[in-house]
């Protein structure tokens, strides 16, 4: 089988990777990886793959990492009771020809792999939704499905939560990496709600692409923070960046309500130049601990129902506007991911690739 391998000390350099297929044993079954999404959501596992433990999804020789991606697989071989090959599956995958897994808790949903090298990692990557039963699936939005479903999963939990915590209208909404699709997808619910107001922060290049979109109520590059209107906000940092963050918190002072941190498109900034913050300290947000709270709240059907209910309209939405780019073996997903980790992908663009 082959591997699309990172070295975990220089997330720029990366090879392919052929070894021996796995044995499957009783319990266990084979999928055949057929395709997945790579956005910078994928370099962020690799950022923080030793840090939050994502290398350990997927194990790799020493030194080297396998990026974690989503996407389809079909079941090649089975020995696990309930699980047919031919399946066709949705979750968390290596980039990789196969992946053995240990199905448990199976059912027409799908399964959950209970390999043990997993079970101490987040739960919320564990289960794998056969696609026929599955609320969020249509055959012909597939690409979609992959690239934005997990980030829109993301979305819909920090668009909850901001409601939740009386946030969404407590002065304006500042998002940071406006034109990313975490971004947008949250972006997309809050503006659905009644006395939101969005500021988009994001760098010139991609200011024209925000403004497009007609879901921020401004648009604002990053150089322009500084003469923002003081008052209440609350900060949705999906950028990382020190310094954005700093221009941020600097301006809103004391009154910002929240810094919600979720993540690290500039990657290569993370942290970087933040110095001393005024305001309230950044506040992690990891999705996986707010699907166990809204789990516990709705139970984990009740979520899946309303985040399916809110995804329908979004994906039509955004199927209108983004562009796939399609690749095809180890060679282009290798081309994709250094596009990626440069930030060399048009934010209208993204890459799916089927090995
Ligand atoms: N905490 C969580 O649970 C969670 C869950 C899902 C996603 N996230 C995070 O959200 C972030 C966005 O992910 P995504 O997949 O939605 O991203 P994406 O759509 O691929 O984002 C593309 C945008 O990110 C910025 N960017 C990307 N690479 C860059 C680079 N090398 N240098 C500078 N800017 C770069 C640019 O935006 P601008 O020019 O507008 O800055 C670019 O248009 C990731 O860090 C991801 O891990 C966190």
């Amino acid at each position: 089988m082959s591997h699309f391998l990172v070295r975990r000390d220089d997330l720029r350099e990366c090879r392919v990777a052929e070894s021996d297929m796995p044995e499957i044993g009783s319990g266990q079954a084979l999928l055949r990886v057929d395709s997945f999404g790579l956005t910078a959501n994928n370099v962020t596992y690799a950022v923080f793959g030793e840090a939050m433990s994502y290398w350990d999804f997927f194990p790799a020789p020493e030194g080297w990492g396998r990026v974690p991606v989503w996407g389809f697989a079909e079941v090649a071989r089975s020995e696990a009771a309930g699980v047919e090959p031919g399946t066709r599956v949705y979750g968390y995958l290596p980039p990789s020809s196969h992946l053995a897994v240990t199905p448990v808790d199976v059912g027409g949903a799908g399964f959950v792999d209970g390999s043990p090298h997993r079970a101490a990692l987040p739960s919320a990557y564990h289960r794998y939704l056969a696609t026929d039963a599955d609320p969020f699936h249509r055959p012909d939005t597939e690409q979609i499905q992959m690239l934005l479903r997990p980030l829109f999963f993301t979305s819909f939990l920090i668009d909850d939560q901001l409601d939740d915590d009386g946030l969404a209208t407590r002065g304006p909404v500042l998002i940071s990496s406006a034109s990313s699709k975490t971004a947008i997808a949250a972006a997309f619910m809050l503006s659905r709600r009644d006395g939101v107001e969005l500021v988009g922060l994001t760098s010139p290049r991609n200011a024209g692409f925000v403004e497009g979109l007609g879901i921020y109520d401004r648009t604002v590059t990053y150089e322009a923070i500084e003469a923002l209107e003081r008052g209440p906000a609350t900060y949705v940092d999906i950028a990382g960046d020190g310094a954005v963050r700093h221009a941020v918190h600097s301006r809103f002072g004391d009154e910002l309500a929240h810094s919600m941190a979720v993540g690290a498109s500039h990657w290569e900034d993370f942290g970087a130049g933040e110095g001393d913050l005024p305001g309230p300290a950044p506040t992690f947000f990891f999705a996986p601990d707010r699907v166990v709270k809204r789990s516990e709240d709705w139970g984990r059907a009740g979520l899946e129902v309303r985040v399916a209910e809110a995804w329908h309209p979004f994906s039509e939405w955004a199927g209108g506007w983004l562009e796939t780019i399609p690749g095809s073996g180890f060679d282009a997903v290798r081309a994709a991911y250094l596009d990626v980790l440069e930030g060399r992908v048009d934010p209208k663009h993204a890459h799916v690739l089927t090995v």
